[in-house]
């Protein structure tokens, strides 16, 4: 398989690279920025694989750029920046890694919960600001999390390692997804529509990927359905919330506060957002732990050895593409 080349769109981790240069030769974008399409269609241009991160774009015009790009083997779990349909045509396989990230995520979103119902940001700002003059009884005062109602908005590996943590907490947890899931007996949690879960959860955490079903899925209606005491945590995808309603739901105090990792137009950020103490805001690093971001590169470049040697890769998304072969 001498001559294959790989491009990898971040300084990509010494032990992930070792495994694709045992099937060709990688060249790696120099800054972990994401590139214009343009300068990622050149980059591609005779490249027989590329791992890009999910938060980097991969346009049709960048397919459209590489005849002989064989298989995209994003290193994450979302991999809706990539044109799926666009690769599946060319016959492009594409594969994510999922598992890997598990459980950092579902530690971020409880940090997340645990930080804004305990005003933990707030906090550290008030000292800072040398705002501390003594303890007073009703300083800060914040939210239980413990023996709260946790509401999971999509249980899957991340919702059920949410949903595991709750246990500790000695919470109820209810959760919606399109189907009844059947470890969630066994999670002690009980499936609710969509409707039922954002009256009754304390917390509501989105934990879908996002799809075309999943965009918008929490607007000013679902918002209005939340109790003002309850919070909203997103570690899904931005677009899956309307962040304008959102701004003006906590504006409001129609809901207590937000947690969110993710945006609609990442970096950019509601500017409302930003001037709510209510709200704690981190900017997309739910699976950024040192060992995670080290397991997602090395799974991602074995996806891409095994899809360049010719077998179907263990993380496909894209069976059709594996089928029109
Ligand atoms: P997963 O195992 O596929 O879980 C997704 C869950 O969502 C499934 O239980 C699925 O169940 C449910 N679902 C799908 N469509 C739905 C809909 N329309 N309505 C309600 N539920 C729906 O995925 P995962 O590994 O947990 O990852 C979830 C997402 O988290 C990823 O896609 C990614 O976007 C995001 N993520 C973010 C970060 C971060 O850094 N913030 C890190 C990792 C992952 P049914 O199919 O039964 O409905
Ligand atoms: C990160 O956002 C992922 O989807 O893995």
């Amino acid at each position: 398989m001498a001559g294959l080349r790989i491009f990898v769109t971040w300084p990509m981790e010494r032990e992930a690279r070792a495994i694709l240069e045992r099937v060709g030769s990688v060249e790696t974008s120099p800054s972990e920025g994401e590139l214009p399409a343009e300068a990622l269609a050149r980059a591609v241009e005779r490249a027989d694989a590329l791992i890009p991160t999910g938060a980097h774009r991969v346009p049709p015009s960048v397919i459209a750029a590489a005849p002989g790009l064989r298989v995209i083997a994003v290193a994450a779990v979302g991999y809706n920046l990539v044109d799926v349909a666009a690769a599946t045509a060319r016959g492009i396989l594409v594969t994510n890694t999922p598992g890997v990230l598990t459980e950092t995520t579902a530690d971020l979103a409880w940090a997340l919960m645990l930080a804004v119902a305990r005003r933990v940001v707030e906090a550290d700002r008030f000292v800072r600001a040398g705002r501390w003059t003594g303890v007073t009884w009703s300083l800060l005062l914040g939210d239980d999390v413990q023996r709260s109602t946790l509401g999971i908005v999509g249980l899957g590996r991340i919702g059920k390692a949410v949903a595991r943590r709750a246990t500790g907490f000695g919470m109820r947890v209810v959760y919606h997804s399109r189907h009844p899931d059947p470890d969630a007996e066994g999670l002690g949690a009980v499936f609710r529509s969509k409707t039922d879960l954002l009256q009754e959860a304390d917390f509501v955490i989105l934990t879908v990927p996002l799809t075309p079903e999943t965009r918008g899925l929490i607007g000013k209606t679902e918002l209005a359905l939340m109790k003002p005491s309850a919070y909203l945590i997103n570690v899904a995808r931005g677009p899956i919330v309307d962040e304008a309603a959102l701004a003006a739901a906590l504006r409001a105090r129609q809901i207590a506060g937000a947690g969110l990792d993710v945006f609609e137009d990442e970096p950019r950020i509601h500017p409302d957002l930003l001037a709510l103490d209510q709200v704690v805001l981190t900017p997309h690093i739910g699976s950024a732990s040192r060992a995670t971001r080290l397991a997602m590169a090395t799974r991602a470049a074995e996806n891409c050895v095994v899809a360049l040697e010719g077998r179907r890769p263990p993380d496909l998304v894209n069976p059709d593409a594996w089928r029109g072969r």
